[in-house]
């Protein structure tokens, strides 16, 4: 089969890790006889250098008119400053808002040779974590209201939580289905106790999961999540919470399974194009040095293959690639912890991953 894939490069060390899951899909490619076109288009700081805007508009219909979009990551120091509708996170949010991609699907596992890694004490560690955080991507305080205005104290600033029936109900359907081919178990995450936002929420959540019976599903408040996924990350099995709350919890998961590093996610809407990209930023701190841990690009490459191709095998070998590199103690800078390891670096972890493909 052949693929039309949109790569958005971006910032910091954004193009060392998508060139090395181009690499790793090229490989796949051959091996089982697909051809993937592969068309590089500006966002982020890149685009603002070369453009004056984050996203442009030929960035939005390259992207649209492609298969899916895979992407590094965005943002730096040199564009901090900017103002808000300027700076390199637009073209994130724009290119999610204008493909539709309302779902964002962020799994996060330990796997058994990164346990040392995990943060978390030895008999926590020992119970496992394997969870997905289905995060709503194109509502809520991301994209409500927002502005300046004077107040009683001075200058205001203001933004809105506003989430509809229809967007959560959507959501929620993601999560139910997810969870019917996993343990059948959804934790929904709110803030119910002060939210109306969060109260509607809860109210389309329980309307949604009576339409799934044999799926058993449950309400945390966000500040409980947050510290049961560090007392016992195994109690979660599918999580579904809003934008900003799934930003954040996300990125708890991944430090629980060793290293932001290595977790991938894919932004999915209506239609089989969806955006695939690591949870993780640009690291303008070690961009450039090939340093960087491929692996969660890489892992969002299978993820591609599977939910926007229907290449199920294919993207289960990447996944066993990555098993077996990091099963035979192989170790990138972030994840070689104290084990005296020499940590590779990216185009090494990257040939580790091909050599385990072919
Ligand atoms: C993420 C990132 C983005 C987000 C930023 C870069 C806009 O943190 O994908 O988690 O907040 O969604
Ligand atoms: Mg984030």
């Amino acid at each position: 089969m052949e693929f039309q894939i949109a790569l958005l490069k971006g910032d910091g060390i954004g193009p060392e890790i998508v060139d090395s899951a181009v690499a790793v899909l090229e490989a796949v490619g051959r091996k089982f006889g697909h051809t993937f076109h592969f068309t590089p288009y500006l966002a982020g700081g890149c685009a603002i250098d070369a453009t004056g805007v984050p996203l442009p508009d030929e960035t939005v219909a390259g992207c649209k008119a492609s298969d899916s979009v895979l992407l590094g990551a965005v943002g730096g120091p040199k564009w901090d400053t900017l103002p808000g509708n300027l700076r390199p996170e637009r073209a994130l949010l724009g290119v999610r808002s204008a493909l539709g991609l309302y779902t964002n699907i962020r799994p996060a596992k330990l796997y058994p040779a990164l346990k040392s890694e995990c943060p978390l004490r030895g008999d926590i560690v020992d119970r496992g974590v394997d969870l997905v955080m289905i995060r709503e991507l194109t509502g809520g305080i991301y994209f409500g209201e927002r502005g300046r205005r004077t107040g009683k104290m001075g200058e205001e600033a203001y933004d809105t939580e506003c989430y509809s029936v229809g967007e959560v109900e959507r959501i929620a359907r993601v999560a139910f289905e997810t969870a019917r081919k996993r343990s059948k178990k959804v934790t929904s995450i709110d803030k119910a106790n002060v939210l109306e936002s969060s109260r509607l929420w809860r109210e389309v959540v329980h309307r949604v999961a009576a339409e799934y019976p044999d799926v058993a599903c449950s309400d945390m408040l966000v500040d409980n999540a947050a510290m049961q996924l560090v007392k016992n990350p195994a109690q979660f099995d599918v999580v579904v919470t809003s934008n900003m709350f799934g930003d954040i919890l996300s990125d708890e998961s991944s430090q629980i399974t060793g290293s932001i590093g290595l977790l991938p996610s894919a932004s999915l809407g209506e239609s089989k194009c969806g955006m695939y990209e690591p949870i993780h930023g640009s690291a303008p701190d070690i961009a450039g040095q090939n340093k960087a841990n491929p692996i969660a690009t890489v892992l969002s490459a299978a993820m591609m293959l599977r939910y926007s191709f229907d290449l199920e095998a294919e993207a289960r070998c990447i996944e066993d690639a990555i098993d077996r590199v990091l099963a035979d103690g192989l170790r990138t800078a972030d994840i070689v912890g104290n084990t005296g390891v020499k940590p590779l670096s990216c185009t090494e972890m990257t040939d580790a991953i091909l050599a385990r493909i072919q």
